[in-house]
C-alpha cells in the first residue's frame, strides 16, 4: 500500500458483526471471559482495547514500523519511553525541545536519577562529543519546537549505533506524511497525536512506534502498569483524523511555504525560520530527509517583543492558542505560553527570545491567512 492509502485503510477491516466500514468505538472498560483463563483477546481496557488496537496498528503502518503503543498524551508517551531507562543513565537531548519535555526532563526525571546533556543535535559532532559510557538514549526533535532546527537522523544513528545507544525521535512537527525516522535509522519514533495526526483540535494523545519487539513489550507493560492510556473515543477520533493526514499535510506544507515566503519578504519581519526556505541553516538536510516542510513557522519582528505582542493581539483569523498542527491556523507566543516553564536564562541561551512568534499554518484558504497577517503587521 502507498502512504496515502495506508492513511485511509491500514489496520481497518469491516466490522465482522455488522460490516460497518468505520470501526466501532468499543467504549467498554472490561470484557467478559468465556471461561476462567479464556478471553477473546481483551480483558481490561487499561491493558488493551479493540479501538486502541486498531489505532495502534494504523499508526505503526503509516510510520512504516512494526509496533505502535498509544498513550493519553504526547507527554505520557515521552515519559513511557524514558521510563525504560535506569537510575544513573545519561541521555543526550536536543537543546531545543517542546517546553513540556524540558519541564519533564529538568524538574521531574532529573530528580529521579536521570542525567541529561543538551546539545544542538543539528551538529552531529556535538552529539558524538556528548556521549559517555553511561549514555543510554539520544532524544531529539526534528524539526524542533519552536526554533525549527533540523537534525540529520542518519548522521545521529551512525554515531549512536556503534555504542548500542537507541535513537528516539519526536517527529510531531513533521508527521509520517513528511518524515519517517525509522527509515533513516532511528529506533523509536514518538508523536503527540494531539497535533497533525488527529488534526482537528479534539483530543490529547501520544504514540510510540518501533520495530523492536522487546521495546514494544516495555511499552505494553507501561500502558498496563501506569495506565496513561487514551479513551476509546479519543482513539476513534484520531483514526478519523488520520484518514486525511496525507491531504492535510499537503495543504499545510503548501500554505506554510507561501506564508514563510510572505513573512520573509515583509519589511517589518526581522527573521523567519522555516525548513523549506533556502535561508534555513539545514535546508539541504530538510530537503533530503523530508518530502515537504509542514505548516510550522517561527519568526521575529523588527520591533521585537512589543511588536510581536501587538501582532498576536491583532490577528483575527489566526487563533491565539497553545497548540499546533490542526486545521485552524494558530499563533503562539512560546516565551509566555508553550515554553513559559523553561527558565528565561535557558530560553535565551537556546535563542528562544521573548520576541519569537510561532505560527501553525492551517488549511484555510491561504489568501485569508495572508490577509490576516498583513492586516496585523500593519498595526505593529
Ligand atoms: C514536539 C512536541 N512533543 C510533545 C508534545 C507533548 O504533547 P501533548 O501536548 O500531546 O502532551 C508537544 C506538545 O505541544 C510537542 O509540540
Amino acid at each position: 500500500m502507498k502512504f496515502d492509502t495506508k492513511c485511509v485503510r491500514a489496520g481497518i477491516t469491516p466490522d465482522p458483526t455488522t460490516g460497518a466500514i468505520v470501526p466501532p468505538i468499543y467504549q467498554s472498560a472490561t470484557f467478559v471471559l468465556e471461561e476462567v483463563g479464556k478471553d477473546k483477546g481483551f480483558d481490561y481496557t487499561r491493558s488493551s482495547n479493540p479501538t486502541r488496537q486498531t489505532l495502534e496498528a494504523a499508526l505503526a503502518a503509516v510510520e512504516g514500523g512494526k509496533h505502535g503503543a498509544c498513550f493519553s498524551s504526547g507527554m505520557s508517551a515521552v515519559d513511557a519511553v524514558l521510563r525504560t531507562l535506569e537510575v544513573g543513565d545519561h541521555i543526550v537531548c536536543s537543546d531545543d525541545v517542546y517546553g513540556g519535555v524540558s519541564r519533564l526532563f529538568n524538574t521531574i526525571l532529573s530528580r529521579h536519577g536521570f542525567d541529561f546533556t543538551y546539545v544542538d543535535t543539528s551538529y552531529p559532532e556535538r552529539v558524538a562529543e556528548a556521549i559517555r559510557p553511561n549514555t543510554k538514549m539520544i532524544w531529539m526533535e526534528t524539526p524542533t519546537n519552536p526554533l525549527l532546527k533540523v537534525t540529520d537522523i542518519r548522521a545521529i544513528a551512525d554515531i549512536a549505533q556503534p555504542h548500542g545507544i537507541p535513537v528516539a525521535v519526536d517527529a510531531t512537527f513533521a508527521t509520517p506524511a513528511l518524515l519517517r525516522p525509522l527509515e533513516w535509522g532511528a529506533d523509536i519514533v514518538m508523536h503527540s497525536t494531539t497535533k497533525y495526526l488527529s488534526g482537528h483540535n479534539q483530543i490529547i494523545g501520544g504514540v510510540v512506534v518501533t520495530n523492536d519487539d522487546e521495546f514494544q513489550a516495555k511499552m505494553r507493560y507501561q500502558q498496563k502498569s501506569i495506565g496513561a492510556i487514551p479513551s476509546p473515543f479519543d482513539c476513534w477520533l484520531t483514526l478519523t483524523g488520520l484518514k486525511t493526514l496525507a491531504l492535510r499535510m499537503e495543504r499545510h506544507s503548501a500554505s506554510g511555504l507561501t506564508v514563510a515566503r510572505f513573512l520573509e519578504s515583509h519589511s517589518k519581519v526581522a527573521k523567519v525560520t522555516y525548513p523549506g526556505l533556502e535561508s534555513h541553516p539545514r535546508y539541504s538536510v530538510a530537503k533530503q530527509q523530508m518530502s515537504a516542510f509542514s505548516g510550522m513557522i517561527s519568526f521575529e519582528l523588527e520591533g521585537g517583543v512589543q511588536a510581536g505582542r501587538k501582532l498576536m493581539n491583532s490577528v483575527q483569523l489566526c487563533a491565539l492558542a497553545e497548540s499546533l498542527g490542526a486545521v485552524e491556523t494558530m499563533i503562539t507566543h512560546p516565551a509566555t505560553m508553550t515554553h513559559a516553564d523553561v527558565p528565561a536564562a535557558e530560553r535565551n541561551a537556546r535563542g528562544l527570545t521573548d520576541g519569537l512568534v510561532r505560527l501553525s499554518v492551517g488549511i484555510e484558504d491561504v489568501n485569508d491567512i495572508l490577509s490576516d497577517l498583513k492586516m496585523a503587521l500593519e498595526s505593529v
